[in-house]
């Protein structure tokens, strides 16, 4: 293929957002809006890609280099419309780029074999421009495609649209391709004599078909959606679930109410994995098969392992969980803990950089943190470590077979061996040996007959 430069709009002021953020710089699935679509050009291998920026234009450039690393950026300045930026982003394109793909910023949902089809079939023709279009029920705020014949011959915009145009539902979604040389010559000859007092890029278009035949590709609205306002967003986040969790149900995932929940786009889940009501997966999450994540359970960055059962309201992140183990409900496991195979992690659990080796019980109300504990240990209900002085952090470090009793606190740094047992109410102080008992003497007094005070006469 030829080479392939690309101009992407990202210098709007982002107003119908009413937001202090560009909107490019708001995300979409976990991502921010201007990755997703450097994501998808930076797929196409383009030979040089420039970014017209102005609002917050050292943060959005940042996130456009983030994706492709050799970008250049040309500041606007006062945005003054679409035609005017693509004007300045001309600027940074080489002269021997013979034809450029030009999109706006804010359609996140874009997909590379979609831009892929727009350039061939542009490639395929005699075209100056050649522009991707989508069928809107509700084409409010667009661009309206008209057409004469079966030929684009205009675009008009919403601020612009006469009356006998209202009910066009073609729309154009934003992404063109030029022949460099066309735009060079015209895009100087663009006016503001529009409603919004913009150079509106969209005019090119009228002077195109006057020279040769504009060709058009379609795309689903929901690919091609622009986000300029909040709602907008609301849609597009809603599309890309969808598309997300039919194509897990695709892959033999189970969901009780696949509208209900949330997936970003990076998780992974196994065949005959079960997802219930409002759980939440995000960031680089692996789930294995034959897991079953109960109601709300929200699991960031994290793996677990086939044949887990994760009960509802658990919250996991950054952390594994080893196969058949069982975690929660209200289980919460903080960064850094690795759960073996087997283990039961039960309500009201607190974990923080724990491994546990398999089939660790800690069934109750515990807080465990910075420890490393060794297989087939009890951890009994209320069983604290210690793990803060109050300015440094220490590790627990409990070997196998180890029963910590019921209300215990384990005092870090400390060290206890394997099947070695320890009191229930036992705070320990010191190291244990292997195979030792544990207690803190306690002796119980017995007063009777006694009566409380509110009985007595
Ligand atoms: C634009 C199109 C409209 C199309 C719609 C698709 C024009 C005049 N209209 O309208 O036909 O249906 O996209 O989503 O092009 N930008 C700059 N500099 C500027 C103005 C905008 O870089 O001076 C950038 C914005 O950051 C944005 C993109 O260009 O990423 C599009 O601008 P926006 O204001 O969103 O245009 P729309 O009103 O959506
Ligand atoms: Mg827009």
């Amino acid at each position: 293929m030829s080479e392939l430069s690309v101009i992407i709009l990202a210098a709007g002021k982002s107003t119908r957002m009413k937001s202090s953020r560009s909107k490019l710089l708001h995300e979409v699935g976990g991502k921010k809006v201007i990755t997703r679509v450097c994501r998808a050009v930076a797929a196409l291998e383009p030979t040089s890609v420039v970014a017209v920026c102005s609002f917050q234009a050292s943060e959005v450039f940042h996130e456009v280099q983030q994706v492709t690393g050799n970008a250049v950026m040309v500041d606007q300045g006062q945005p003054r419309g679409t035609g005017h930026a693509v004007l300045k982003g001309l600027e940074g394109v080489s002269e021997n780029a013979e034809n450029i793909l030009v999109l706006a910023g804010d359609i996140p949902l874009i997909k590379s074999e979609t831009l892929r089809a727009l350039i061939n079939k542009h490639l395929d023709s005699s075209s100056d421009v050649s522009f991707i279009t989508m069928m809107c029920a509700e084409p409010f705020g667009y661009g309206r495609v008209i057409r004469k014949g079966n030929v684009p011959v205009h675009i008009m915009e919403q601020a612009d649209l006469k009356t006998e145009f209202e009910n066009i539902k073609e729309c154009n979604s934003g992404i063109y391709i030029f022949r460099r040389t066309f735009l060079q010559k015209y895009l100087e000859s663009l006016n503001t004599d529009n409603a919004k007092g913009e150079f509106y890029l969209t005019d090119l278009i009228k002077k195109a078909a006057e020279i040769s035949v504009v060709q058009t590709t379609s795309a689903p609205e929901s690919e091609v959606t622009g986000v300029n306002t909040r709602a907008h967003f609301a849609y597009a986040e809603a599309q890309l679930l969808n598309e997300i969790v039919t194509a897990h149900m695709d892959n033999g995932v189970g969901f009780l109410f696949p509208d209900e929940v949330y997936i970003h786009d990076t998780v992974t889940i196994g065949q005959d994995s079960f997802i219930e009501k409002d759980v939440v997966l995000k960031g680089n999450t692996q789930i294995g098969n034959h897991v079953y994540i109960g109601q709300g359970a929200i699991i960031v960055d994290s793996v677990i392992n086939d044949n887990v059962e994760i009960k509802p309201y658990s919250v996991i992140e950054a952390s594994s969980v080893g196969m058949k183990s069982v975690v929660g409900p209200f289980a919460r496991l903080r960064p850094g803990n690795d759960v073996g195979t087997n283990c039961r992690i039960g309500n009201f659990v607190e974990m923080k950089k724990v491994t546990m080796d398999r089939g660790v019980k800690a069934g109750h109300l515990s807080y465990l943190g910075d420890a490393s504990i060794g297989e087939d240990s009890n951890i009994g209900a209320g069983t604290i470590t210690c793990n803060y002085d109050g300015k440094n952090k220490f590790r627990t470090t409990l070997g196998k077979r180890v029963f910590v009793g019921s209300d215990s606190q384990l005092i870090a740094p400390v060290t206890v061996g394997d099947d070695t047992y320890i009191g229930t109410g036992t705070t320990v102080m010191d190291d244990a040996e292997s195979s030792s008992l544990v207690i803190n003497p306690k002796t119980q007094k017995v007063v009777n007959p006694w009566k409380p005070p509110y009985l007595r006469t």
